[in-house]
């Protein structure tokens, strides 16, 4: 009997983590999880374009269990993507065939802002909420199941960029030159996020992640000045909704304690920092999401199971520890190494 069985009534070790209470073991689960890496996930995608699958509510639901099933998680996270409220807001999106997300008009002036919407978030993404309820339905309270969002910053990047940056030189030069705009369009993208994450705990998620992963491109100073703000509001607004908010961005090692000041139950870090210096700067009354380098799971299962020592070691039998990746699992990853780096933080760290 593996120790998954011994404690598999324990349901909520996930939200108590979340809220820095002691659980048994460790509880993990993986960014991306619903994805590329999984052959029973790209069978689904052979038939079914990106973009229809997120709105199909019996796809997306099929598709958000299959690591549930396969890898033993200890939550659920809605297959779907941060683009989709963008829609509703009046950006015409698509996927590349290379997988990346095209905005065909993108923002490039103050009168461009003032034209977006702050949709309805039931009537622009319906099937998110519905998916949401069939993902619990068939979850039937084995693990809670995670909703998010992407966050303002890193909205507004590809809304202004039209697709991924290297430099983010048009978002910033927005920024700098047309402040008035970006503020509009940060509080536009506040409203929107705050409304669809309402939604999405009114419809039945338990925890909310907000996806900030480009915010690492900022200076600490420009942070302050551009974002701070606006990060602040939408946290006040998530603390409302009573359940345990995620907030995960990349690049973070200079900024960890404004993402820290700006909110969250959870602080998410990826890998280029220790997580038990970040956890020092971030305070012990957060609880910390990482941080494992996802290319370690293309490694020996000798050389993963160090690394996933060496993050448990450093978190020692403090409270408040989700592992997950420091970033997505990446397409190319064996999923067999994936399940057995699961089992791992199950078994290192029961009875810790
Ligand atoms: O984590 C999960 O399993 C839930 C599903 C999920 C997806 N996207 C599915 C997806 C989540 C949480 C996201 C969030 C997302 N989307 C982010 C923030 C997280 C991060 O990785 O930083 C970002 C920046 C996006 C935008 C996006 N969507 C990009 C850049 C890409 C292409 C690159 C890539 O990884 O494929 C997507 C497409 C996408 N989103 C796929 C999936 C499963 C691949 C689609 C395919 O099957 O071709």
């Amino acid at each position: 009997m593996g120790p998954r069985s011994e404690i598999s009534d324990d349901r909520s070790v996930f939200l108590d983590a979340c809220r820095c209470l002691e659980t048994n073991y460790t509880p993990v689960w993986i960014m991306r999880q619903a994805g590329r890496y999984l052959p029973q996930y790209r069978k689904i995608r052979e038939k079914h374009k990106f973009l229809d699958m997120c709105k199909n509510p019996r796809l997306a639901a099929e598709v958000t269990l299959q690591p549930v099933e396969f890898l033993g998680v200890d939550a659920a996270i809605l297959f779907s993507d941060i683009m989709l409220i963008l829609e509703g807001m009046g950006a015409d999106l698509a996927f590349a065939d290379s997988g990346g997300p095209v905005i065909g008009n993108p923002i490039e002036s103050p009168s461009d802002v003032k034209a977006l919407r702050v949709p309805d978030a039931a009537e622009s993404t319906p099937f998110v909420f519905e998916s949401i309820k069939i993902v619990n339905e068939s979850l039937n309270g084995r693990v809670p199941l995670i909703g998010f969002s992407g966050a303002p910053f890193t909205l507004a990047s590809y809304m202004i960029e039209g697709g991924h940056s290297r430099n983010y030189l048009k978002t910033k030069k927005m920024m700098y030159n047309e402040p008035a705009a970006w503020n509009e369009l940060m509080g536009k993208l506040v409203d929107t996020v705050s409304r669809y994450l309402a939604e999405q705990v009114r419809a039945g998620v338990k925890a909310v992640q907000v996806f900030d992963s480009w915010i690492g491109c900022l200076s600490p100073f420009d942070y302050d000045t551009y974002v701070m703000e606006h990060m602040k509001r939408l946290f006040e607004n998530l603390i409302k909704l009573d359940v345990p908010a995620i907030h995960f961005g990349t690049d973070t090692a200079t900024l960890i304690e404004r993402l820290r000041d700006a909110g969250g139950d959870v602080i998410g870090v990826d890998w280029r920092m220790e997580i038990d210096a970040a956890r020092e700067r971030i305070g012990y009354d957060r609880a910390i999401q990482g941080n494992l380098d996802p290319t370690v799971l293309f490694a020996s299962i000798e050389t993963i199971r160090e690394r996933v020592e060496n993050i448990l070691d450093r978190i020692g039998d403090r409270p408040g520890h989700i592992f997950n990746l420091g970033h997505g699992v990446l397409p190319k990853t064996p999923p067999d190494n994936v399940k057995a780096m699961v089992d791992m933080v199950h078994e290192l760290s029961l009875g810790k």
